[in-house]
């Protein structure tokens, strides 16, 4: 047997279910029971009746699958797969900030550590942070954390002014906007598509800017366009997937890599072998204390239930 035979057969044996994140190395998207951004991710993990999750994606999405499912085994194929934007937010430190703004309702994107969250009244993802921010009434001041790019768009589109935190994520902030622009210049009929993680100036050159699932769709929704993509290049094997005949390119990122794309180190930490491995020995778990835990429960499942 190969070992996405071992993968399906152990899967099966074991009653687990394998959640993946858009950005994983295509062998992992291929064996995964669902595929998605981290709402989709969230929801499948908070409506599961498999024993074992197997999160292909990022300490932050196991740890809110855990959240979710607190007597189910959660495991993690790489544990170093961590996440600039969620370390970009230190626990004790933000404690302090939400201290320094008495009465702020605290929106948390769900890239943040469950302590962060346990701190949160409300968590949001990319996919629905502008319909959670309006779901609070206007006179009601809110600090929006960690990441800084998605708080600046969400002022920007919905006119509300909001104490940001000021962290951001590596990957989205590695795109040039000199080289963006160049690109576009030689392919001017190429649509440029963008996630609200990354920075406003490559954000005003956006078509559409939306989560990874937001980006999927557009793409399917538009099938004589043609894309340049400004996210994780992980996206365009599912979005190719999707739309065979789509011509599209990744946005280029400032410092020359081997693609000279933005992937993130985080995420291709997993492998395929690391993801038998973590099924079969169900190991490395992840943990969430339960003080913690019970507290970061709430804000997301507030989320859940405004994003039905
Ligand atoms: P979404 O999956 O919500 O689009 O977020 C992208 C991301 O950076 C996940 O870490
Ligand atoms: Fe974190 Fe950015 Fe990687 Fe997403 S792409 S997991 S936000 S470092």
């Amino acid at each position: 047997m190969n070992l996405k035979e071992k993968i399906a057969k152990l899967k099966k044996e074991k009653n687990a279910i394998i959640l993946a994140h858009y950005y994983q190395v295509p062998e992992i998207q291929d064996v995964a029971d669902y595929v998605g951004d981290s709402l989709g991710l969230s929801q499948k993990a908070a409506e599961t009746d498999a024993d074992i999750i197997v999160f292909a994606g990022v300490h932050f999405m196991a740890e809110t699958a855990k959240i979710l499912n607190p007597t189910k085994t959660v495991v993690l194929p790489d544990l170093k797969a961590g996440c600039s934007l969620a370390d970009s937010c230190p626990p004790e430190a933000f404690k302090n900030f939400v201290k320094a703004h008495p009465n702020h309702t605290v929106i948390t994107y769900v890239n943040c550590s469950a302590e962060v969250k346990a701190l949160t009244d409300i968590v949001c993802t990319s996919s629905n942070a502008l319909k959670i921010v309006e779901s609070i009434p206007k006179d009601t001041p809110i600090i929006f954390a960690p990441d800084r790019n998605l708080g600046k768009y969400i002022i920007q589109q919905t006119g509300r002014d909001m104490v940001l935190w000021d962290g951001s994520c590596i990957v989205h902030e590695a795109f040039s906007i000199d080289k963006l622009l160049k690109m576009h210049q030689k392919y001017p009929d190429y649509k440029i598509i963008a996630h609200p993680e990354s920075e406003t100036h490559i954000l005003k050159t956006a078509t559409y800017i939306g989560s990874t699932a937001g980006m999927i769709e557009y793409v399917k929704a538009h099938p004589k366009e043609k894309f340049i993509v400004a996210t994780e290049a992980g996206i365009l094997y599912k979005m190719q997937q999707e739309m065979p005949n789509t011509e599209l390119i990744p946005a280029p990122a400032k410092e020359d890599n081997t693609c000279a794309c933005s992937e993130c180190a985080f995420m291709k930490v997993n492998t395929l072998q690391k993801l038998y491995d973590c099924l079969l020995h169900e190991s490395p778990q992840i943990d969430v204390v339960k003080h913690i835990r019970k507290k970061a429960l709430v804000p997301i499942q507030r989320m859940l239930e405004l994003s039905r």
